[in-house]
């Protein structure tokens, strides 16, 4: 059976934290981000991977061509999708990204509102919308049997040509149809029963033509459109990792899993998320994008399943059933786990990694292990989530870093006035740059000196930290985001030293903005 085949009692997970969810303001995931994300996505075992929108930038592209030729070409792969709006250029360079996955999915959309249909696509006509989204279903069908068409704000379409488009669209060859309620305005009664309207109109739940939802957050109701979208007749439900996107965001993939899961008794309907590996999933892509969870979201939020109160932790220790409706192992969250020690050799790293599913370059390995040794000294006892963080840090660190740290020393504080000096070298020639700064904090001082000592003008614009596990010895994993020439760049780091979690997370964002200087032939010049 492919990822997609359908059957009326399970519901199809299209993830789009890699396209949707990369469009919230301040994301800007490159190349082995994403990468890293869409093996985690396959971990998760999500039926689709939108892995972004080709044709809008040359990154964008050999993403989605990473991603179909890393995790597309595996064994039970999930399937690959492309954005594509409906003209040729998009819909040929979205086809040439996906190639190399065992199974492709072009999704091409066009905005059917009036608002949109005016003030977007200079006020073309309902007859004018329909023949370009007929065409661009037709173009997608000439390299790909799975198409999917999205009337773009279709919650705000006149109801009588949202259903003249779906039915044109399918009759064109598009195999799911998407409704995308573009700007959260759809309220759960009133959207479940146009849901359903259209599914009747296209064959009914077990038609060849699947009926698909995508749910934007204005009015926090994402998931609840979602569910109550599913319950009359979608088959398939557009999320994003937690739920991330455009402005409020997306449907949380977390929470709409958790409540299918969960309410199984009333919505009869099955996902094939690996439930367990959702916490991980939620932690990467926060780590990944820069984008703190909030302590009491549902599902993955620190607080889920923390009790407070007395009473409840009298309940909750008699029977967990008193004040919890998931069990924190099914989602991942059963508490991080003493994996190694200072005295793990080698080999027991190297089988851990494969116990936590990674499958690491030789350089990869060698790195992450000599950071390994390093924490083992500072800390005596070595957690999953430490080498999850670790690990993460690597691959984004590894592949193809401009500088990195040889040394750092920082002093001052509250009385003398704080400094940093630090000590990079700069891959392949190996040659080294020391400066020294000063600064507000002892953080802000080596962000100073990095910045000298790459050259590079970098103002920060946002800083996250946050402890990866508990304890006074816990790894602190920094989160930031730099402009460069207008540009936002992610970086992060860990270690038990937040000054130097910082310093690592600042030049893995300047590394960033440097290789895509080098991509586009500049020179980096130094800053006065
Ligand atoms: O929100 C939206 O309408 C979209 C479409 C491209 C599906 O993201
Ligand atoms: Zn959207």
């Amino acid at each position: 059976m492919s990822s997609t085949e359908q059957r009326s009692d399970h519901v199809t997970v299209f993830d789009t934290t890699l396209r949707d969810g990369e469009q919230a303001p301040g994301i800007s995931l490159d190349v082995s981000e994403k990468v890293e994300i869409a093996e985690q996505l396959a971990r998760l075992r999500v039926d689709v991977v939108e892995g972004g929108f080709p044709v809008s930038s040359q990154g964008d592209f050999e993403a989605v061509r990473a991603i179909a030729d890393g995790v597309g070409t595996e064994r039970e792969a999930p399937t690959v999708a492309a954005l594509a709006r409906c003209n040729r250029e998009d819909v040929e360079r979205a086809a040439e990204s996906i190639k190399p996955a065992h199974s492709q999915r072009i999704h091409v959309f066009l905005s059917t509102s009036e608002i949109h249909r005016h003030a977007m696509l200079r006020d073309a006509s309902e007859d004018d919308v329909v023949a370009q989204a007929v065409e661009g279903v037709k173009r997608a069908r000439e390299v790909t049997d799975d198409v999917e068409f999205s009337p773009q704000d279709a919650t705000r379409t006149d109801l009588d040509f949202l259903y003249r488009i779906v039915e044109e669209t399918v009759a064109a060859g598009a195999t799911t149809v998407n409704i995308p309620d573009t700007v959260g305005y759809a309220l759960p009664h009133d959207f479940g029963a146009t849901i359903g309207e259209i599914v009747r109109r296209v064959g009914g739940p077990d038609s060849d033509v699947a009926i698909s939802v995508h749910c934007h957050n204005d009015l926090g109701l994402a998931v609840a459109n979602s569910l109550e979208a599913v319950r009359n007749g979608a088959r398939q439900v557009e999320v994003a990792v937690n739920g991330i996107g455009e402005r409020a965001g997306n449907c949380s993939l977390e929470e709409l899993v958790m409540a299918v899961r969960t309410r199984n008794d009333l919505l009869g309907r099955t996902t094939r998320v690996y439930t367990p590996e959702i916490a991980r999933t939620s932690r990467s892509v926060s780590g990944l994008t820069g984008y703190p969870v909030q302590y009491n979201k549902a599902v993955v939020g620190r607080n889920a399943f923390a009790h407070e109160s007395g009473i409840h932790q009298h309940g909750v220790m008699a029977d967990r059933l008193t004040y919890e409706i998931m069990r924190a192992e099914d989602v991942g969250v059963a508490g991080s786990q003493i994996v190694l020690g200072k005295h793990s050799g080698r080999r027991a790293f190297v089988g851990e990694l494969e116990r936590m599913g990674y499958d690491l370059t030789a350089e990869q390995v060698s790195r992450a292990f000599e950071r390994f040794k390093e924490l083992a000294d500072r800390k005596v006892e070595i957690a999953d989530n430490d080498l999850e963080a670790i690990l993460a840090d690597e691959v984004s660190a590894s592949s193809d870093e401009a500088y990195e740290i040889a040394d750092i020393e920082v002093s001052g504080g509250t009385v003398a006035e704080p400094s940093a000096t630090v000590r990079l070298r700069r891959a392949g020639d190996g040659v080294e740059a020391t400066e020294t700064a000063t600064g507000d904090g002892m953080i802000d001082a080596a962000c100073g000196a990095i910045r000298r000592a790459v050259g590079i003008d970098a103002t920060l614009a946002s800083f996250n930290v946050n402890a990866v596990t508990a304890g006074v010895d816990a790894l602190g994993g920094v989160t930031v985001q730099v402009e460069v020439d207008g540009q936002r760049f992610t970086g992060r780091g860990v270690s038990t030293d937040v000054v130097e979690a910082s310093a690592r997370a600042y030049l893995n964002a300047l590394n960033k903005s440097v290789r895509l200087r080098h991509r586009r032939q500049e020179p980096v010049t130094a800053t006065p």
